[in-house]
């Protein structure tokens, strides 16, 4: 295996049913500190790969190292390591958010104390005294989060978390997990078939259509792939033009207004510096989504490596 530093690094990961690859010589890279975002259409090998992560089920080829250590060898003292949410986690309703992490707690052997943090963390500290049974949806998910973090995990691994959530429930979660590495220094692996889920909330991306890997990169980089745009309109247009262009550029322009290569916060504020210097009123800039979803469509029914 490579010589840097990855948290999650499999080797031609593979998964056959009946002679069927559902995941197929996977090499994924998931690096310290990151929000991986693991996306794939319903079917692609997501929760299969998953489980192979955690030793849940075993695979057919390949290798898995995790925090640096094989998956093989040494099991335990990585699971240890990996807070995981697989599928809606079963809890005692007629008890307490609480007393159900005080359950774990004891089995885990972490100090009292962790059970305010973990709430804390996903925002159930007010509800922590409310039977389970009367938490919605999203109240449970976050449960099954805090669980999941109740050992200090390095790692945490969550399949498709927003599920069946509403949209102040995803957001919710979104919000929780966005913290996680820089508060917590912990790093995320989080699936979803939503590319605007993964959008929002990954640093990195990997994509997985039938079992095979046709994109694994940062954020940034698929959206340039994507063709990915910046729409700006100000008070003059043609100034506009002319300083970005200067500023080396790829300009277009339609009737609205100009358009530009997608670009990261310290280029964007660095132009509109640019601008402001000139006495140019930025009124809009607007990261133009519609090409990325469509690219992700293609890919996923082609099958095609990006
Ligand atoms: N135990 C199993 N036996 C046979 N086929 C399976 C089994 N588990 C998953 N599959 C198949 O593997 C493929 C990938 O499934 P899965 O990993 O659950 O996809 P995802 O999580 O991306 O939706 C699907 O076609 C699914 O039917
Ligand atoms: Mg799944």
């Amino acid at each position: 295996m490579s010589k840097e530093k990855f948290i999650v690094e499999t080797k031609d990961l593979t998964k056959a049913y009946r002679r069927n690859n559902v995941v197929e010589s996977l090499d994924l890279k998931i690096k310290e500190g990151e929000i991986y975002g693991f996306l794939g259409p319903n079917g692609a090998g997501k929760t299969t790969t998953i489980r192979m992560l955690l030793g849940l089920i075993e695979s057919t080829k390949g290798e898995i190292q995790i925090l640096g250590k094989s998956l093989k060898e040494d099991r335990l003292s990585i699971l240890r390591e990996v807070g995981s949410l697989v599928e809606s986690p079963s809890y005692y309703p007629h008890l307490t958010g609480e007393q159900n992490l005080e359950i774990l707690r004891k089995i885990l052997n972490v100090p009292k104390s962790r059970i305010e943090q973990v709430l804390s963390m996903v925002r159930l500290t007010k509800v922590a005294d409310k039977k389970v049974k009367e938490y919605s949806l999203g109240m449970k998910q976050r449960l099954g989060i805090a669980a999941a973090l109740l050992g200090n995990p390095r790692l945490l691994i969550l399949d498709e978390p927003t599920n069946g959530l509403d949209p102040a429930g995803i957001i919710e979660i979104r919000k929780l997990i966005k913290q996680l590495p820089e508060s917590h220094g912990i790093t995320v692996m989080i699936s979803s078939h939503l590319l605007s889920e993964i959008e929002e909330l990954a640093t990195h991306v990997g994509i997985i259509t039938r079992g095979k890997m046709i994109f694994q990169d940062s954020l940034d980089q698929l959206k340039k792939k994507a063709n990915h745009k910046i729409f700006l309109y100000t008070s003059d247009l043609d100034k506009t033009e002319q300083v970005l262009r200067e500023e080396k550029e790829n300009v277009s322009r339609n009737t609205k207004g100009i358009f530009i290569d997608y670009c990261n916060d310290d280029k964007i504020w660095s132009l509109v510096e640019k601008l402001i210097e000139q006495n140019i009123r930025v009124y809009r800039i607007v990261e133009e989504k519609v090409s990325l979803e469509k690219i992700f469509l293609d890919l996923t029914r082609s099958g095609q490596t990006l």
